[in-house]
């Protein structure tokens, strides 16, 4: 039998700043059960893209997407934040429901013309996953899919990404 994953968000007010409402997948990734029934519906969901590479940005999107990409057998590269890859990078800058950040992927790490899908964990305002976007963009690289556990509507994120298809597994 299928687990509601609802079952498994925990959410938080007032995190990480006052009147934000925070959805925390950790207790989904806690139960073996569930963790694997969600990686499960999104290695679906990259078969019917037909992905060959799966990026997922700092620090919860790896957490999504690197047991697809393991089951898929096809590599993983992380969108990560300031300072943290050793090479050359190319960058992308964004606004998040709570301040502004960067983006950084190394330079050679998505190849021209790669079926990229990105991963994770939640979809709110969109600006981190538009920043994602931009990146396997600017290396040449297709971006035939997003998925996330969790969408929160009301910040419509859906609406900067319109022109790319979206998987969520939950929304709020
Ligand atoms: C959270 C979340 C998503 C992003 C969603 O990450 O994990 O990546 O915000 O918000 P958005 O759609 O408004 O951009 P956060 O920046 O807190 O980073 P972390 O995973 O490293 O904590």
């Amino acid at each position: 039998m299928a687990l509601d994953l609802h079952d498994y968000v925990a959410s938080y007010e007032n995190f990480p700043e006052p009147g934000v409402l925070f959805r925390d997948i950790s207790p989904l990734m806690e139960d073996g059960k569930a963790y694997h029934q969600a990686t499960d519906e999104i290695v679906k969901y990259a078969k019917e893209k037909k992905v060959d590479l799966i990026v997922g940005p700092e620090a919860r999107g790896f957490i999504v997407g690197c047991p697809v990409a393991y089951d898929l057998g096809i590599g993983f590269v992380p969108a990560r934040k300031k300072g943290k890859l050793p090479g050359e990078t190319v960058e992308a800058s964004y606004g998040l429901e709570y301040g502004k950040s960067s983006l950084y992927l190394h330079a050679d790490a998505v190849k021209p013309g790669q079926r990229v899908l990105i991963t994770d964990d939640l979809l709110a305002t969109g600006g981190t996953i538009e920043a994602t976007i931009k990146l396997v963009e600017q290396l040449g690289g297709i971006v035939v899919g997003t998925a996330f556990i969790i969408e929160i509507e009301a910040l419509k994120g859906r609406e900067k990404i319109k022109d790319y298809d979206i998987l969520s597994l939950l929304k709020y």
